[in-house]
């Protein structure tokens, strides 16, 4: 018969293959135990989407089978907790903005290609969870192109700051907002930052920035699949990426990217939004403006859900140019969102 310590020498090569350690001393393997030749231990997993988490399972299997006396093996499968996770990944450091802040989820709005509605739909999204009573927040991590504040605010204002660092701006509705914009002693000045530096604003805005709790953090991630986009999937603790599409075919090619950067990361993607999908003309038709919608596809070929289509409609535009984006309503945006809430968050 194996013993326990026999097991957690098999365990203990099973690496997990993004972190480069073992299973075991990552604190993945847990709860080991054997009855009756039967190998008994949970997996913790830093992502349920982890892509790799089949190979491990599979590798931990076959090391622990080959051990004499073991018969069978039962893995059960979980999510770590917060604070499992800060042990894999480090804590705040005690007294900076980031350990007093509490933020239940985070999700990006990525598009892969620029000028698809990414702004407009980060607002949309807030606005909309704000409205379903949570506590929402928008980081805006587009540096060279930051058009949020200007979606958002009709007048503009600097953040103050406290002990712990900067705090956000608030809009009408509570919802709190940080961007280099409001930053910027002129915000029509240009950033013309390289990326070490756009790296730095990103990751200040996440540890810099006294977000306090937030059940909703959404994350303007900037165009493409660059360095700065990168960077920003990379170094927040993002629960979920949502990507903004349009009916053009270019647009849904360079989704594509951004997808397979979100599956390399490990982020789940909780769904696709068609953008300026249709026009909606007073005789009730559905004008195809931009081609037929290959959404659905795109969404079945990513293994994700379509959460929804947008029109065109003029009053997106005209109110995100007066800084009252989030005065917007429809009824498309809100079934969206509903699904978005009831089906992954
Ligand atoms: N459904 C819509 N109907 C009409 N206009 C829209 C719609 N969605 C976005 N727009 C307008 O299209 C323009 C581009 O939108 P937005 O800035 O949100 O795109 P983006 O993907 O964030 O662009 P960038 O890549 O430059 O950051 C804006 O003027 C916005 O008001
Ligand atoms: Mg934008």
């Amino acid at each position: 018969m194996a013993s326990l310590n026999s097991i957690r020498t098999a365990l203990n090569q099973v690496m997990d293959p993004d972190l480069h350690k073992s299973i075991l001393e990552l604190g993945m393997a847990r709860d080991i135990r054997i009855e009756d030749g039967v190998v008994y231990f949970t997996l913790a997993l830093t992502t349920m989407a982890c892509p790799m988490r089949n190979q491990m399972q599979q590798d931990a299997r076959e090391r622990l089978l080959a051990l004499e006396g073991v018969r069978d093996v039962q893995i059960a499968v979980r999510e770590m907790t917060a604070q499992e996770k800060q042990l894999i990944f480090g804590a705040p450091q005690a007294g900076s903005a980031e350990a007093s802040n509490y933020i239940k989820h985070v999700i990006a709005v990525a598009s892969g290609k620029g000028g698809v509605g990414k702004s407009s739909v980060s607002v949309l999204l807030a606005t909309n969870l704000r409205r379903h009573g949570y506590s929402v927040g928008v980081l805006d991590a587009d540096i060279t192109g930051p058009s949020i504040p200007k979606m958002l605010l009709s007048e503009f204002q600097h953040p103050r700051t406290n002990e712990l660092g900067i705090l956000p701006v608030e809009t009408a509705s509570g919802i709190k907002l940080m961007s280099i914009n409001l930053l910027l002693e002129d915000p029509n000045q240009a950033v013309i930052w390289r990326g070490p530096l756009i790296a730095g604003a990103i990751k200040q805005f996440w540890g810099d920035v006294v977000w306090g709790e937030l059940d909703y953090l959404i994350v303007d991630v900037p165009p493409g699949t660059s360095d700065a986009s990168l960077t920003v999937m990379q170094s927040l603790p993002l629960n979920a990426v949502v990507l903004v599409t349009s009916p053009q075919s270019l647009s849904g090619m360079v989704v594509r990217k951004a997808a397979s950067m979100a599956a390399q990361l490990n982020i789940p993607i909780a769904g696709i939004i068609e953008n300026m999908s249709y026009a909606q003309c007073k005789c009730g038709e559905r004008l195809e403006v931009f081609g037929p919608s290959h959404a659905a596809e795109l969404a079945h070929d990513l293994d994700t859900q379509l959460l929804g289509q947008l029109p065109i409609d003029a009053s997106i535009a005209a109110l995100g140019d007066s800084g009252a984006l989030e005065t917007y309503r429809s009824e498309a945006f809100e079934a969206l969102v509903s699904q978005l809430l009831a089906s992954v968050l």
